[in-house]
């Protein structure tokens, strides 16, 4: 049986795009690389553009950019010292990763930053699951700690979602916005998302664990298998945007977002927070867990992160539940 180790071991010599006759790939791979095609092509249920050419070898004229660390590190320039950056080709989670290994990353003094090439258990926000798809999104975590109370990071995912528009914009994505609490979208339609898991330590610091999952060109196959109207950054922008050059944006940002919200929280990002809600001063429906649905007007976020609506019986706050634009019948 072919192992995923012998998958990604043929994606990568064939990574440079040139002709690889099957016998010199037979006999780097130790079985036939004809076979491994049709593998990984059943295995990930994805297109990927590897051509066949009869009688001579493989070819894979398009093949996607891997994250290479010294290229993430050239993007980061004087800021790569800050980083240990640990990436694998498969992972369940980078999420569960982190969380697994807690306690060993805790004691870096760099920020700890997981890629995944691809993951077989992507977790999301509200127990659903991220799909992504191999080469076609940027799948991380990072691991933080703050000296702070649990309580105090209530606002935290707000202040992220601050830091991901930031990183975007540096590569001219300018209508791109965020829908509470921390999505962000384009047109509505979500391309990135972040979860949080928070863990208390003994001596009362918090560590969290912050995933993030950005679609980059999805698959045509893959939009069917999500649970949200989804797009990506090669839909918006009409173009491949280098995944080393993403994730070094997005590692700078939010290490810069972090740094302040650790010393001063979420005050100082409310109103850039505001600006960039894609829902602000729209009638929307918040959709609470327990099925309730609330009707109002989006009137911006308090402190605590919770939305704030104005609705029939007066300016009311929320924690929790998911927006949706109102259809006026
Ligand atoms: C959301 O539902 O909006 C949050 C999605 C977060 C997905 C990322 S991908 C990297 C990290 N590992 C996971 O399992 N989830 C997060």
């Amino acid at each position: 049986m072919y192992t995923d180790k012998s998958i990604f071991q043929l994606l990568k010599i064939l990574s440079d795009g040139k002709i690889h006759t099957y016998k010199s790939l037979s006999a780097s791979l130790g079985c036939t690389s004809l076979s491994l095609v049709k593998f990984l092509q059943d295995t990930f249920h994805q297109d990927i553009d590897i051509n066949q050419i009869r009688g001579v070898g493989l070819c894979w004229q398009r093949p996607f950019e891997w994250i290479n660390e010294s290229v993430v590190r050239s993007y980061l320039s004087d800021q790569e010292r800050n980083f240990n950056i640990v990436i694998f080709d498969l992972l369940d989670s980078t999420n569960s990763y982190l969380l697994r290994n807690k306690s060993y990353y805790l004691k870096d003094i760099r920020t700890p930053v997981v890629v995944a090439e691809l993951q077989t258990r992507g977790r999301g926000t509200n127990n659903r699951s991220w799909f992504s798809d191999l080469g076609g999104c940027l799948t991380f975590s990072i691991l933080w700690k703050f000296k702070r109370n649990i309580k105090y990071l209530s606002s935290l995912s707000l202040a992220l979602g601050v830091s991901l528009i930031r990183a975007f914009k540096n590569i001219s994505l300018d209508n791109i916005q965020l829908k509470w609490p921390n999505d962000i979208v384009h047109n509505k339609r979500k391309f990135a998302g972040i979860l949080i898991e928070c863990k208390t330590n003994r001596d009362g610091s918090v560590t969290a664990i912050i995933g993030i999952g950005v679609n980059l060109k999805l698959s045509s196959n893959i939009p069917h298998c999500l649970n949200y109207s989804a797009t990506d950054l090669f839909q918006i922008s009409g173009r491949m945007h280098s995944r080393n050059q993403i994730l070094a944006l997005l590692l700078s940002e939010l290490r810069c977002v972090l740094e302040s919200f650790g010393t001063d929280g979420f005050s100082i990002f409310r109103d850039e927070w505001e600006s960039y809600h894609a829902y602000q001063g729209q009638s929307v429906v918040l959709h609470l867990s327990n099925q309730d649905n609330i009707e109002g007007i989006v009137d911006g976020v308090k402190n605590d992160g919770s939305l704030v609506l104005i609705t029939s019986s007066g300016r009311q706050h929320y924690n929790i539940g998911e927006i949706s634009l109102r259809t006026i019948v």
